[in-house]
């Protein structure tokens, strides 16, 4: 191991039988951490070459089980997103792309530093259970069409360690190991297609859309090496998504999804998705169509009917969709108001996102229980003409001190000008 860091740090080139052995040897625990920290160190300076990349992917990806869906008659399709504030698009995507004829088997995360996770807000529903075994998995998915789960302990064990170790060792944000993190995962779950929301912006892990773009190359790359249909969509991480940023506020915006409302931005994101996702499954040919099948499936109910559904399924009480007044709801509230009258100018999604966790909606280390029911909703929109005492932000909150803390980002991330402010676009452009 110790030649293997030096060579590394040197900028040479580890072969893949190397990378195979140090993959599997430190997922079953006989690699110190400190020798994998180093070589990690490594990897993120010096990054890895294609060959290495390829066969570091494929060492991540045999260090566990790769499930089984062969059962499943129609085409399987998941999205994954690189980590946002606000982003709760899988919760409304995925039920309405399973209404259209399409499985998806949906493995998300935890909320990661200053970004939500997907687990944490379906957990807002009493009683939803994520944890499920590939038995239930597979159970759930060939039965509804869709599940909406974490990874379980035997899907790629070598990313678990990894990703823990990056985390505590600083190496998180290198593009070779983020791209072979997620498509590990993402080839494990025995796809067809794939669809990707690279996240680009302060509240995301690629700030500048260069870096955006390139890991998008990189995992598409990975992809279509595999014989998996890979497109990523790059959309914006400046200012939150949506107006909801925490957990069960989170539900609750996705449900208005399904029952034909929610905010523009939101949509917009959910929909150039969900096409993504219709079009790579052989369900629609031409964007257009797959956007009216998405669409009849919101107007039907169809969606809403599919989630309702999974809830069940997966052991929650449906009634919470039906009156999201049944989701945890916090105490006290505190508004920001604007300072002036002119143009919102900033709405941090790094500080708002930092303000959540602060507030309890996130974890500040691992091992931290979350609290479903504080939040931020956002009221205003970069470029929108706000008034002085206007309320941009609502924070709901349960803890004082929690909050004094959560003030002290979220107080910050606004700024009003004088002048027009033109908001950013949304969605940059798309890999395949
Ligand atoms: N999400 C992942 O699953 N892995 C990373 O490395 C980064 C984001």
């Amino acid at each position: 191991m110790t030649t293997l860091i030096e060579r590394k740090r040197d900028g040479g080139v580890l072969d893949p039988a190397e990378i195979r052995w140090m993959i599997s040897e430190y997922a079953a625990d006989r690699l110190p951490d400190y020798q994998m920290s180093a070589l990690l160190m490594a990897v993120f300076m010096e990054g890895l070459e294609p060959q290495e990349l390829d066969a570091w992917t494929d060492a991540m990806l045999h260090s566990g089980e790769i499930l089984d869906l062969s059962n499943v008659p129609i085409p399987k399709v998941d999205k994954h997103s690189t980590g946002g504030v606000g982003d709760k698009v899988s919760i409304p995507l995925a039920p309405m792309v399973a209404a259209c004829g399409v499985a998806v088997p949906m493995m998300s995360g935890r909320g990661l530093g200053h970004t939500g996770g997907t687990l944490d807000k379906l957990e807002s529903i009493p009683g939803f259970r994520t944890a499920l075994d590939p038995p239930e998995f597979r159970s759930i998915v060939e039965r509804t069409g869709l599940v909406l789960a974490g990874q379980s302990e035997t899907l790629v064990p070598a990313d678990r360690r990894l990703y823990a170790l990056r985390d505590a060792t600083g190496t998180v944000p290198s593009i070779p190991l983020i791209a072979s993190s997620i498509m590990s995962k993402k080839l494990a779950e025995d796809l067809d297609a794939l669809v990707l929301d690279v996240k680009v912006g302060r509240g995301a892990f690629m700030r500048d859309l260069d870096r955006a773009h390139l890991l998008a190359e990189t995992m598409v790359g990975i992809g279509a090496a595999r014989d998996t249909q890979v497109v990523a969509v790059l959309t914006d991480m400046g200012q939150p998504l949506g107006r909801a940023v925490g957990n069960a506020n989170e539900i609750a915006e996705s449900i208005e999804v399904l029952q034909g409302g929610g905010p523009p931005d939101l949509l917009e994101v959910t929909y150039r998705l969900g096409e993504e996702m219709l079009m790579r499954s052989g369900k629609a040919v031409e964007r257009a169509d797959a956007r009216s099948r998405l669409e009849e499936a919101v107007e039907s109910g169809a969606a809403f009917e599919k989630l309702a559904e999974v809830v069940i399924a997966q052991g929650g009480d449906p009634e919470a969709l039906h009156d999201p007044g049944l989701l945890p709801s916090a105490g006290h509230e505190h508004v920001i108001t604007a300072s002036s009258t002119g143009y919102l100018a900033r709405a941090d999604a790094l500080d708002i996102g930092m303000g959540a966790v602060a507030l309890g909606a996130g974890r500040q280390r691992k091992e931290d229980g979350i609290d479903p029911a504080v939040g931020i909703t956002i009221e205003a929109k970069l470029g929108d003409m706000v008034e002085e005492g206007q309320p941009l932000a609502r924070v709901a909150w349960n803890d004082s001190a929690r909050l004094e803390a959560a003030l002290r980002y979220v107080e910050g991330a606004f700024a009003v000008s004088s002048e027009e402010v033109v908001a950013p676009p949304l969605i940059y452009g798309e890999v395949s």
